[in-house]
């Protein structure tokens, strides 16, 4: 296995995730007390920008570019979201971080927030979370009596209030601006970007959001560095990143790994290889809107490339063995997609409910000539006129399914 490196799972399972004392014990805090006596915002912004860290809520995009873009808004209201919506199917990584350090998190909140010149900062959570819930609404009080959040924090001139907002548990109000829409009290569903929420935000005011874990990689760079941080993982993308391994592996768990780990290696030694008795058939790498990976692929390297086949996604990856019944999965994705669109748009509206229907037939063996050439013309529409990407990711494992396993899914069919 390649060198262990930890950022984000350093202090798991060693503290108690409850006591503030025990996180201020292994050096919790010290990135905030270092940025609020040391640092300005800009410097702060500086080594975010050399660190390279790039969003782990799915797209990637350089995380010190979109602090910039809202620090530099002269509006006197600005607003920091921390995206905890998780609602793809397999991942749990977020979750993982609010049970096992949440104020790791809640410190990357608090310094992002000040970086962007935010006055209030708010944690979106899924509402089937109601754990996480608890726990986020017990360590902002612990944060708040220590000081490091509300007026004039470790006697600086920073103030910062952080509301706990919780969502309905829809998949698309993990989408920015859906999410924004959510808190505004509208329906869940996305804006036409641009503007984009750097400028045009949340109330109308400039806003950075910003996925837990990308948050949670924020004190480990103001403590050691930017540069520091840029060594570690892809040149590509830098750092670790949570991939959460699920399906016919002996340990499905979270495991943290360097960016530009191969697939094979995640599977094989961190998840310790594919169950006794079972033959890998494929894998799905990034949740339910991810590709499918065949045996051939496995080298491949994970990390953040706009260029890259294989999209990272949330870092779901989901094992496949020879005795699942692909009719299944292709019916378990598009129920998931059919119920989720957010009927905004009708080519996505009524695609994923087409799709779902021809899956049933499929699953039911009564597919007609007329469903398969259905099927290539909804893969194009979902696939290029859809109004948000999600009508993308629900053609993306169909399509693949299709193209790769025609015989598999035909062949059974009436
Ligand atoms: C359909 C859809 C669902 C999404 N769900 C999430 C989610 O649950 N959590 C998340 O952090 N980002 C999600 N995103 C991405 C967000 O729109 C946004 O890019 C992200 O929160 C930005 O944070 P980052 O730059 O730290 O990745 C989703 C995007 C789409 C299109
Ligand atoms: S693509 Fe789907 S989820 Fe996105 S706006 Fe259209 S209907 Fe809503």
């Amino acid at each position: 296995m390649e060198k262990e490196i930890k950022i984000i799972t350093k202090n798991w399972g060693q503290i108690n995730p409850n006591q503030i004392a025990d996180y201020i014990a292994v050096g919790g805090y010290i990135s905030l007390e270092k940025f609020i006596k040391e640092m300005t915002p800009a410097l702060a912004l500086e080594e975010i920008k050399l660190s390279g860290l790039c969003g782990r809520g799915g797209a990637g995009f350089p995380t010190g570019m979109k602090l910039e873009s809202v620090q530099k808004e002269k509006s006197k209201e600005k607003y920091f979201i921390c995206n905890l919506d998780e609602s793809e199917p397999g991942t749990y990584k977020d979750r993982s971080i609010v049970d096992c350090d949440p104020h790791m998190l809640l410190e990357g909140i608090i310094i992002e927030a000040l970086i962007v010149g935010a006055c209030k900062a708010f944690i979106y959570v899924n509402g089937n979370y109601q754990k996480q819930i608890a726990i986020l609404e017990r360590v902002v009080g612990q944060a708040q009596e220590k000081n490091f959040l509300g007026e004039k924090i470790l006697g600086s001139k920073y103030n910062l209030e952080i509301e706990i907002f919780v969502g309905a548990g829809a998949y698309i109000c993990g989408e920015e601006t859906a999410l924004i829409n959510s808190i505004e009290g509208n329906r869940g569903e996305p804006k036409l970007r641009p503007p984009f929420p750097t400028q045009v935000g949340l109330f109308g005011k400039p806003t950075a959001v910003n996925n837990a874990e990308t948050i949670a990689n924020i004190p480990w760079i103001i403590a050691r560095g930017g540069k520091k941080y840029a060594t570690i993982g892809s040149k590509k993308s830098p750092g670790t990143k949570l991939f959460i391994i699920n399906g016919s592996v002996k340990n499905p768990a979270v495991f943290e790994a360097p960016l530009g780990t191969k697939l094979s290696t995640l599977i094989d030694e961190y998840a310790g290889g594919v169950q006794k008795g079972k033959e890998f058939w494929f894998a799905q790498v990034g949740g339910s809107s991810g590709r499918l990976v065949l045996k051939k692929d496995l080298n491949m390297k994970l990390e953040y490339d706009r260029e890259a086949k294989v999209s990272l996604g949330s870092g779901a990856i989901l094992v496949i063995d020879k005795t699942v019944d692909i009719h299944e999965l292709l019916l378990s994705w598009m129920s998931f997609f059919r119920r989720e669109s957010c009927g905004k748009c009708v080519p996505c509206r009524e695609g994923t409910f087409r799709l779902w229907e021809i899956a049933k037939r499929l699953q039911d063996g009564e597919i007609s000539e007329r469903d398969v050439i259905a099927i290539k013309d909804i893969l194009w529409t979902l696939n290029n006129t859809t109004f948000c990407p999600l009508g993308k990711f629900a053609a993306t494992a169909f399509g693949d399914a299709i193209n790769n396993f025609q015989k598999e899914i035909y062949r059974l069919s009436k």
